[in-house]
Parts: C-alpha cells; structure tokens; sequence
C-alpha cells in the first residue's frame, strides 16, 4: 500500500463552475403559460432557470469550466492525466465529449479520455473512479479532470419544463492535504434499480418522464442508501454540518431531509417534529439550494453545483466540516457519501465562479425562450452549419469561449468563442502567443 493510500488524503483540489449568460424566470414562464407562479416558486422552489443559446451545448459548457479552471486555480493541463465527462446530453453514439474538451483545453495525449454515463449520477461515479484510481497508485503522480455538464430540457408545456437547467460543473481530483473537499465512499451506501422514472431514447432531443414515479424512486434510494450508511456505523444527519442533495428541483430538499427523518427513526428511535425540521431544513440544507434555485437542473452536475452553493454561500461556515452527499441517477442507481470539506477557504474564494455567473446573466423573455429551443433543434441536423450564420447571433453570450455552429457532412462544428477571442488577442497582444498568420 502506498503512502496516500494509507493517508486517505485524495482531495477535490479545484472547483469552477459554468453558469449559462441567459436565464427565463419562472414569473415569465408563469405569466406566459397562465400558471400560478406561485406552483414554481414554493410548489417547486424555483426561481429561474438556465437556457442555453443555440450555440451551447454540453460541450461548450463543460470546456467553458474546465477552461475557467484551468485559468483561476492555475492547474498545468499537462498535469491531468484522466480527463472524464460526465453527461446525459451526449452528442454522439461514439465519440465522446471529453475528446473535444481534451483538445479544446489543450491536455496532453498522455491522458485517459472518456465520458460515464448514468443520468444525474455519472459525475458522482466519475468522482469515485477519481479518487479509487489516485488512491490506487495507477496515476502515477498525475491528477484526474471530472466536468460534469448537461442541459435538462423537457417537452414545451409539459410539468417536466419548470424544472429545466443547464450548466457544467468542472472538478480536478488530486493527492495532498490542501483541498477543497476530501469525499469518503467507503461505506458503499449504494443503490441500484432498474426503473423507467426518467429516459431519453436516443432519437429524442428532449427527456420522458414519469415524474411523481421519479420522485418515488429518488426518496426510495434515500432512504435505502441512508440506512445503509447508517448501519455502516454513520453519524446522523444531526450530526453532520450540512446536507447536500441531487437537486431536480429545490423543493426536493424538504421532502429528502423528511425521508431522512423517517429513517432515523426507525434506526435510532430518534423523533424530529416538523418545527424542528424547518430549522434544520435552513441550517442544513437550505446553504446549497442557490444554483439550484437560479440555474435549476442540472443533471449530473447538480450535486455539485449544490457544493459550489455551500462553499460560496458559507464560506468559513463549512470550511473543515463534515457534510453529507446525495447522489441520484435516474434508471436508476444512487449513493449517500460523506465528505469533508477543506479547513482553509482562501484555497477557493474568489475560484468558483457560481454566484458571480449568476448575477452577470441576461434575463430572456418567454418567446426568445421558444427561439432560442427552435434554432437549437434546427442545429441539430446535418448540413445545418452555413458559412458566415452565427443562429441569434444578436444575442451571442459574450462570456463564451466557444461556439457550437451546427453540422457539416456529418461533423460538429465548432468557432471559439467572443471570451476566447478576447483572450486570444491579449496573449498575442502581451506577446504571450504569436500572431495567427
Ligand atoms: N401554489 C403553491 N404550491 C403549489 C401550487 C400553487 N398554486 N400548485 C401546486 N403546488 C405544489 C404541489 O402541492 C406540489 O407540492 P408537493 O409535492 O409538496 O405536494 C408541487 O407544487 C408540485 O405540483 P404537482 O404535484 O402538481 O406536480 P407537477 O405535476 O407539477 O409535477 C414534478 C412535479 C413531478 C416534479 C414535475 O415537475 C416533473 O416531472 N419534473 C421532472 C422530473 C423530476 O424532476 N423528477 C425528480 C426525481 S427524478 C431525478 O431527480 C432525476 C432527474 O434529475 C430528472
């Protein structure tokens, strides 16, 4: 066994975050459709929610946060040496999406490149593969690049469409004491079963769902993976700081942190009454509601866009606690793990990027909403790139890095971006790269 396998001490050592420039409020959407927004503001906990620009795709979304990784905690992309993508908005049957990031971020070819897929749990699993393959030695002194990146997107008037998303979560995974968050999975609190909750058949742009199932089968996970760790000898969810969830929707906090409840006491005997869960609802849970509440789902990324909530929103709170992790994938296969997370939080302020991209958006309205999902739909078909046709190109986000222009001959197009050509011209203005020919 070698030294870092006996010290345990594999860290998720940076943590950026991509958060799309558009967003529709749920007010809009309300407005629009003559629902009640008060259904999606309390019924679901939602406030807004991302919608990608025809040009963004999970692609475009995972480099954008491994880029801004790379760039705000410094990491030498020469040092990654297993790069994975975890996603349910694959782009392709064969080629995976990690091979374009591998180029587009600019890593070595000395380096694994794949994508894992298991709906919204394929950035968790990608996490554990992480840190078994640091912690075995395989890696021989390298780091691992996790990016988990996905747009949820449902059917228009569907009861799925107030709890879509999009965004992309980046993560590098090392060895040494200075981390961000040290994620402990030994106590294999695991669950999986094959269950038809949530699906998307590979000629549809957008997921099925049966949703209240979906609900069913995530608390039944729960309670499952909860008790297990439990009679793993766990501590409590008292115990632990605070609480993170896969997060569809908000409002799926308050009916996990019940399950939790009822599990507890079966096991322990232990009784909380409602009250009492309210307050531990917005000590424990509440911290890492912000992505989901402003971006909404995100697949695979959302467990971790509830960690970048809790790391931006408390600061020294969390620094050097003990949290609890809920990861759920649809289909369906989920895990409860417990993590600490790092004692020194001047290792990722200012890194993270989550509230920042929040609060730099541009709200949409409801019908350059619906534009934005036709042109998207249009992009993906063959020979829809035209020379010199950027689709809404009057409402491009200036913060992207690269731009998805459709297919030719069969093959992805993809232009950088206007945050790359800013970037570009500086290198070459500061002498940094030399002038393209
Ligand atoms: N004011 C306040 N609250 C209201 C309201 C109003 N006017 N009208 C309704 N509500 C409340 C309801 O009481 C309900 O709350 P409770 O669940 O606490 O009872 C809530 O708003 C939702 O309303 P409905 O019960 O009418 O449910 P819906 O038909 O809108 O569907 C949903 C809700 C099933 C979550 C649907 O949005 C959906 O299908 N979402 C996609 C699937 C999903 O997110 N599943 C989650 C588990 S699966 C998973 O986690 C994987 C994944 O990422 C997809």
């Amino acid at each position: 066994m070698n030294d870092i396998a006996k010290e345990g001490l594999v860290a998720v050592e940076a943590i950026s975050a991509h958060v799309p420039f558009h967003a529709l409020s749920h007010q809009v959407l309300a407005d629009a459709t003559g629902q009640d927004p008060d259904k999606f503001h309390r019924g679901l906990g939602c406030s807004r929610m991302a919608i990608c620009h025809p040009t963004q795709d999970a692609v475009t979304m995972a480099a954008d946060a491994g880029e801004t990784l790379l760039e705000r905690w410094k990491v030498d992309p020469d040092d990654i040496g297993m790069l994975i993508v975890a996603t349910e908005s694959g782009v392709d049957w064969a080629k995976p999406i990690a091979i374009y990031i591998h180029q587009m971020l600019g890593i070595s070819p000395n380096c694994r490149i794949f994508d894992v897929q298991h709906a919204c749990f394929g950035a968790s699993a990608a996490l554990a593969m992480s840190v078994g393959w640091i912690r075995s030695g395989m890696s021989g002194g390298k780091k691992a690049m996790v990016i988990a990146t996905d747009i949820a997107r449902y059917e228009v008037g569907s009861a799925g469409e107030p709890t879509q998303g999009a965004g992309a979560v980046a993560m590098v995974v090392g060895e040494g004491s200075g981390g961000v968050l040290f994620p402990d999975f030994s106590s294999q609190a695991i669950y999986a079963r094959n269950v038809m909750d949530f699906w998307r058949p590979g000629f549809c742009n957008s997921a099925l769902v049966n949703g209240k199932y979906s609900v069913e089968c995530y608390l039944k996970a729960l309670s499952e993976t909860y008790a297990h760790y439990r009679r793993s000898g766990g501590e409590s969810y008292r115990q632990l700081k605070y609480l993170l969830f896969h997060f569809p929707f908000t409002r799926i906090g308050w009916k996990a942190l019940v399950m939790m409840a009822d599990v507890e006491a079966q096991i322990s005997g232990d009784v909380a009454s409602e009250e009492e869960l309210l307050g531990i609802y917005d000590e424990k849970v509440k911290p890492g509601t912000t992505g989901a509440r402003e971006i909404g789902n995100v697949y695979c990324a959302s467990l971790y866009l509830a960690l970048a909530s809790l790391l931006e929103a408390e600061k020294d709170c969390a620094a050097g606690e003990k949290i609890g992790m809920f990861s759920y994938g649809s289909g369906s296969c989920a895990e409860f793990f417990t993590a600490m997370v790092g004692s020194r939080r001047e290792i990722w302020e200012g890194k993270i990027g989550l509230l920042g991209g929040i609060s730099r958006r541009e709200n949409i309205d409801y019908e350059t909403y619906l534009d934005f999902r036709k042109h998207s739909a249009r992009l993906y078909q063959d020979n829809s790139f035209r020379i010199g046709d950027v689709p809404l190109g009057n409402k491009l986000p200036p913060d992207a890095h690269h731009l998805f222009l459709g297919y030719r001959n069969m093959k992805r197009i993809y232009i950088p971006g206007p945050a790359m050509r800013v970037c570009l011209s500086r290198k070459i203005r500061t002498g940094a790269l030399p002038p393209v020919e």
